[in-house]
C-alpha cells in the first residue's frame, strides 16, 4: 500500500514501506512520522499493543530509516493527509545512523550541498510535485491545441540568444555549443507540423549569481505557422492560465505545505495587461500609476514601514533576550521565547534584505533611460504592482535577438513580447514574432555578428514559402519559482546548476 491510497483501506489493516522522517515520544507511545515517496502518514507505536520488540525498535528507530509497518488505517483529519496508522508491527530496513540534516536549522549552502538528501525534506517534496504538474499540465495543453512535441537538438552550431552565454563543447574535434534555445528549429518545424513545441534542457553561461539565473533550465517553446504577436500574446495567456489553474487543482496540500497564499494565483483568470514598452517604462520611473499605485512612491513607503517594522522587531528580540536571562523560568516559556526570537531574527533578515534591495532598485530605475532593456530589478519594481503576469510588447530593437521582427510602420519596435510575473518576479517568458523580410534578416545577422554561412539553413525559412509566424519560450524553473512563491530559483529543480554549484 503506498499512503497517497490510504483512504481505500480505512478500518483495515495495511502494510507500507518508506523512511522515518520524525519521531516523539510520549508515555508508553512512539509517534513516527513516516513518508514514503507518495505522501507521509503519522504512525503510532502503543506499548500495550505491540510485541516489546516492536516498541524496542520504534523507540531506537533513527531519522530516515527506512522500515516496513504494519498497522490498522484511521481517518483522522487533522493529521498530515488525513489518515494515521495504529502500528501492529515493524521491521527496520535500514538503519541510518546520524542522518544530516535536522530539524533545526540549516545554511543554504550546507543544504545545497546535501541536494541529494535535502530532496526528502517535507518542503522539497512539495514544490518538486508542483513541477510535475507543471510539466504535466504543459503537455495537456499544447496537445489539446494541437501542437507536436519535436524537439530541437542539444548540441548546436551556431548562437541563438547572443553569444556571451554560450557553452562551447567538442563535437568530434569541431567546437559545438550547447543549447541556449531551440528556437531556430522549432521555426523549422513549424514550416513543417504548422504548431509546435520543445521542451528541453537548455544551457547558458551566466556568470552571476542571481536569484533567477541557473546555467542548465528547462525551456518549452513553441513556434506558430501563420500566428501574429497578438495571436502569440493569446496563446501565452491562455497557456499560462491552464497551467496555474491546474497547479490550484491538483496540488492544494503541496501549495498548503509551502506556506503558499493562493489567492494571487486565482487571480489568473483575469485578463493579463498588455503594455507597450513605453508604457512600461513610464510605470518604472513612476511617471504613471497602476490602479492608484506609483511605483516609486510605493518603494519609498516600503523603505519607511520596513525601517519602523525593523526597530520594533530589534526592541522585541532585546526584550525576549533579556527576558531569557532571568532566573527559574519555566522551561516551557523558555522555549517559546527561543522559538520567537528565531522567528523574529529571520524577519530581521529579510527586512534588512528589503533596506538593502529598495535603494538599489529606486536608483535602478531613477537611471533608468528610455531604449534601455530592463534588468531583474526593474522588473521587481514593476511587477510589485501587479497581482497577474503582465505582457510588456513592443520593444526597442536593439536591445532584442536578431530573429525579432520589425514593426514595418515604425522600424524602431521589434514585436517581441516579455512576460513578468507579478509580486516582484520578473520574466518568465520571451518571445515575439519573427522576422520575415529577408534583407533585415540578413542585415541583422551581419550587426550581431554572427557568422552568415552558419545561418544559410535558417535563411532558407524565408527563401521557401516564408509565413508569419510568432512563438516564445517559458523558463520552467522560473514558472515554478513564482506559482511556489520561492526566493530563489535553485529550489525549483531536483539537481540545479548555476555559477559556482556542479555537485551533487
Ligand atoms: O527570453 P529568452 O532568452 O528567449 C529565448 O530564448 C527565445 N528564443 C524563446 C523563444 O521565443 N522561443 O528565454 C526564455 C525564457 C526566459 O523568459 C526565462 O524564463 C528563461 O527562458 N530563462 C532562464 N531561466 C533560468 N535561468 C536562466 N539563465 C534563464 N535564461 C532564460
Ligand atoms: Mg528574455
Amino acid at each position: 500500500m503506498t499512503i497517497d491510497r490510504l483512504k481505500e483501506v480505512v478500518g483495515n489493516s495495511t502494510s507500507l514501506r518508506g523512511w522515518v522522517m520524525g519521531k516523539r515520544t510520549g508515555k508508553g507511545l512512539v509517534f513516527l512520522i513516516v513518508r514514503d515517496g507518495s505522501g507521509m502518514c503519522q504512525c503510532i507505536v502503543d506499548e500495550t499493543k505491540v510485541s516489546a520488540q516492536t516498541f524496542e525498535d520504534a523507540k531506537r528507530i533513527t531519522q530516515e530509516s527506512s522500515l516496513r509497518i504494519n498497522g490498522t488505517v484511521v481517518a483522522d483529519e487533522r493529521q498530515v493527509g488525513g489518515y494515521e496508522l495504529h502500528v501492529t508491527g515493524l521491521e527496520i530496513i535500514g538503519e541510518s545512523v546520524d542522518y544530516p540534516i535536522t530539524p533545526k536549522e540549516h545554511g543554504v549552502d550546507f543544504l545545497m550541498d546535501h541536494r541529494h538528501l535535502w530532496l526528502r525534506s517535507k518542503r522539497q517534496w512539495a514544490i518538486l510535485r508542483i513541477r510535475n504538474t507543471i510539466i504535466m499540465a504543459i503537455h495537456e495543453f499544447f496537445q489539446g491545441e494541437g501542437f507536436i512535441q519535436t524537439d530541437a537538438p542539444i548540441f548546436t552550431g551556431n548562437a541563438v540568444e547572443g553569444t556571451s552565454t554560450l557553452f562551447e563543447t567538442d563535437f568530434y574535434g569541431e567546437p559545438a555549443y550547447l543549447s541556449q534555445s531551440g528556437q531556430l528549429y522549432g521555426e523549422a518545424m513549424a514550416m513543417a507540423f504548422g504548431k509546435i513545441y520543445t521542451f528541453g534542457p537548455t544551457f547558458r553561461a551566466e556568470k552571476s549569481k542571481t536569484r533567477r539565473h541557473l546555467s542548465e533550465f528547462w525551456m518549452i517553446e513553441p513556434e506558430m505557422a501563420f500566428h501574429d504577436l497578438s495571436m502569440n500574446m493569446d496563446v501565452i495567456e491562455r497557456f499560462l492560465r491552464h497551467v496555474v489553474l491546474h497547479v490550484l487543482a491538483k496540488n492544494q496540500m503541496e501549495l498548503e505545505m509551502i506556506g503558499r497564499d493562493t489567492a494571487v494565483l486565482r487571480q489568473v483568470t483575469e485578463t493579463f495587461p498588455r503594455i507597450p514598452y513605453e508604457d512600461a517604462v513610464a510605470i518604472l520611473k513612476g511617471e504613471k500609476e497602476v490602479n492608484g499605485q506609483n511605483a516609486v512612491k510605493t518603494l519609498e513607503a516600503d523603505m519607511e514601514s520596513a525601517k519602523s517594522r525593523l526597530e520594533a522587531v530589534l526592541a522585541d528580540i532585546a526584550d525576549r533576550e533579556a527576558k531569557l536571562k532571568t532566573p527559574g523560568m519555566k522551561k516551557g516559556e523558555i522555549g517559546f521565547h527561543q522559538a520567537k526570537v528565531q522567528q523574529l531574527k529571520e524577519e530581521q533578515a529579510e527586512l534588512e534584505e528589503t533596506l538593502r534591495n529598495i535603494p538599489l532598485w529606486l536608483k535602478s530605475a531613477r537611471e533608468f533611460r528610455m531604449g534601455n532593456d530592463f534588468g531583474g530589478s526593474d522588473e521587481t519594481v514593476i511587477t510589485r504592482l501587479f497581482n497577474t503576469p503582465i505582457m510588456v510588447y513592443n520593444w526597442p530593437h536593439e536591445v532584442k535577438a536578431f530573429y525579432m521582427k520589425r514593426d514595418e510602420n515604425d522600424p524602431r519596435w521589434a514585436k517581441g513580447v516579455d512576460v513578468l510575473a507579478p509580486e516582484g518576479y520578473g520574466e518568465i517568458v520571451g518571445g515575439g514574432e519573427r522576422e520575415t523580410n529577408f534583407d533585415w534578416l540578413v542585415e541583422k545577422i551581419n550587426e550581431h555578428q554572427l557568422p552568415m554561412e552558419a545561418f544559410e539553413w535558417y535563411l532558407d525559412l524565408r527563401r521557401y514559402g516564408s509565413v508569419p509566424h510568432s512563438g516564445f519560450g517559458l523558463g520552467l524553473e522560473r514558472l515554478v519559482a513564482w506559482v511556489c512563491k520561492l526566493p530563489h530559483v535553485r529550489e525549483t529543480i531536483p539537481f540545479p546548476r548555476m555559477y559556482g554549484r556542479i555537485a551533487p
